[in-house]
């Protein structure tokens, strides 16, 4: 990794470790105080909700950059047996640990706090599907693509793989929101890289080297007016 794109990546990797931090009286709390069947209300939309479900049944799943596993964690309460959950944050890990005991699904996912080469590693082949929700829109332009072109590696002819991502700021957005933006469309708060903005058009042509587009679905999370957030459906051929 160059210099200046570690720099990057290095400041945005402990934000949103710090993001996922959680003591443990925390932790206590949300343990008294689960029910049992929470998971269904995990997803931060119902789209996104449907598109676990699209992917639960395949035999080997991975969900990549999966924060604290809520996608993960609605796959393995919907029958799926085999899902590898990944992230470089391990307080994200350490969450996803407590939750998959607390909704007794702790044989259905192996949560591993990964480092940023770790897809290298991997077998070519080797998934089924791949959920990979919010998490190469927020990371260097070169750091993406070289994830979109391991994914395509490391699954199956035939499998699914979903892409969720932030909306796309147009110019009247970003002029309203006086946001500064590199020619890669990287976008930086308080000198951490936030977004990796680009269009459907854009996210559509990278794609495309790789797999098939099965479908293009805007989203809102709950509470937002817009269904701006977009999901990829992709296919390996
Ligand atoms: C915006 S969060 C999304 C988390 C989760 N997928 C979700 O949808 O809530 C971005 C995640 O990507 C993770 N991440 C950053 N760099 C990564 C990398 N190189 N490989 C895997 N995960 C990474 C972060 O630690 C963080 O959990």
């Amino acid at each position: 990794m160059e210099k200046e794109v570690k720099e990057k990546y290095d400041k945005l990797a402990s934000f949103w470790d710090s993001v996922f931090a959680c003591d443990e009286n925390e932790i206590e709390e949300y343990k008294k105080s689960i029910k049992g069947d929470e998971w269904k209300e995990m997803a931060p939309s119902k789209k996104l909700f449907d598109a676990c479900l699209s992917i639960a049944n395949s035999k080997k799943v991975l969900d990549y950059g999966c924060g604290q596993g809520w996608a993960s964690l609605i796959m393995a309460c919907s029958g799926c047996i085999d899902i590898t959950s990944v992230d470089v944050s391990k307080n994200a890990i350490k969450m996803l640990n407590v939750y998959k005991k607390l909704f007794n699904v702790e044989k259905n996912i192996n949560a591993i706090n990964i480092d940023d080469q770790w897809l290298k590693g991997e077998d070519s082949d080797k998934y089924d599907a791949v959920i990979c929700s919010n998490v190469i829109d927020v990371l260097p332009f070169s750091i993406s693509k070289e994830i979109i072109k391991e994914i395509y590696r490391i699954t199956k002819a035939n499998s699914t793989i979903i892409f969720s991502m932030n909306y796309y700021l147009d110019e009247e957005m970003r002029a309203k929101k006086g946001s500064d933006i590199n020619e890669e469309g990287e976008l930086f708060v308080d000198g951490i890289l936030r977004l990796l903005n680009k269009s459907d058009e854009e996210w559509t042509n990278i794609f495309t080297k790789y797999f098939k587009l099965i479908k293009l679905e805007h989203f809102a999370w709950l509470g937002e007016k817009e269904e701006r957030r977009r999901l990829f459906y992709l296919k390996k051929e």
